[in-house]
C-alpha cells in the first residue's frame, strides 16, 4: 500500500462509518451490516487470496472497500481485481482508497456482464459481501450463475457473514464443500463461509440442457 492509499483511507474511514449507519438505517437488508467490515473480518475474507501467484479476484458488494483494500495488500502484484457495488454514494469512497481495484458501480445481478465488459474470462476467487440468502431466488441464481460460468475448477466463493453459522445449511444445500471461518473481533462478531464447487441446481440444469 502506498503512502498515499493509507492516508485516503485514514481520511475517509470516519466518513465511511458514518454512510454505513446511515445506510443501514434506511435500507437494512441491502447493506446488511451497520459498519464497514473490520480488519479481522476482512483478512478472514481474505484467506485464498494468494500472495505467490496472480490471480483474477472478484469482489461482490464491496461499499467503501474494507475487504477491497485487505484483497489488495494480500494480492500477488499482478493479480486484478474486480470490484462491483451498487450503492453510488460508496462508489466514490471505494475508488479513491483503492484506486488499484477496477470498480463498477453495479448490480451483482449482473456479474456475468460486468465480468465479460472487465476483460475477466475466468475468476479465481469471489469474496462476497452480499446478503445472499436474502436476496430473491432470480437475483441469487444471476449471481451463482455467473460466478459457475467463469470460475475455475477450484476458485474459492468466500461469502462474509455478521451471523455465524445461522446459514451453514443454506451454502451447504449450495456448494458440496464449505468451511466456516470465525472473526469474533468484528462488531458485531461474524464469520466467512468459504465455498467451493457449486452443486447443479434444478433450474440451472434446465437452462445448461436448453443451451447446449
Ligand atoms: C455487508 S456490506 C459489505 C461491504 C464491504 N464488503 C465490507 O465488508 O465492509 C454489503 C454491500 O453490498 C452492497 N450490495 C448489496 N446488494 C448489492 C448488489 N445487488 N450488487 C452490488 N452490491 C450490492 C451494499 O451496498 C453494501 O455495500
Amino acid at each position: 500500500m502506498t503512502g498515499r492509499e493509507a492516508a485516503t483511507r485514514l481520511h475517509e474511514a470516519p466518513r465511511s462509518r458514518l454512510l454505513f449507519l446511515q445506510k443501514f438505517l434506511r435500507e437494512g437488508r441491502r447493506v446488511a451490516s451497520v459498519a464497514p467490515s473490520s480488519q479481522t473480518l476482512a483478512r478472514a475474507a481474505c484467506r485464498y487470496v494468494d500472495p505467490r501467484q496472480p490471480q483474477s479476484i472478484v469482489e461482490l458488494g464491496a461499499g467503501t472497500g474494507a475487504v477491497t483494500a485487505s484483497a489488495l495488500e494480500r494480492c500477488h502484484p499482478w493479480s486484478r481485481l474486480l470490484a462491483i457495488e451498487v450503492d453510488l454514494d460508496f462508489v466514490p469512497i471505494l475508488r479513491a482508497s483503492c484506486p488499484r481495484a477496477l470498480v463498477i458501480h453495479g448490480d451483482a445481478e449482473h456479474l456475468d456482464a460486468h465480468l465479460s465488459w472487465a476483460g475477466f474470462e475466468r475468476i479465481d476467487v469471489v469474496i462476497s459481501g452480499l446478503a445472499l440468502p436474502s436476496l430473491t431466488a432470480q437475483a441469487r441464481d444471476a449471481v451463482l450463475d455467473g460466478y459457475h460460468r467463469h470460475a475455475t475448477p477450484t476458485a474459492w466463493f468466500s461469502q462474509l457473514t455478521v451471523m455465524p453459522l445461522l446459514f451453514w445449511p443454506f451454502y451447504n444445500r449450495l456448494f458440496h464443500e464449505v468451511r466456516f471461518e470465525w472473526a469474533l473481533w468484528n462488531a458485531p462478531p461474524g464469520g466467512v463461509y468459504h465455498c467451493r464447487g457449486l452443486r447443479a441446481r434444478s433450474g440451472r440444469s434446465q437452462r445448461e440442457r436448453s443451451n447446449a
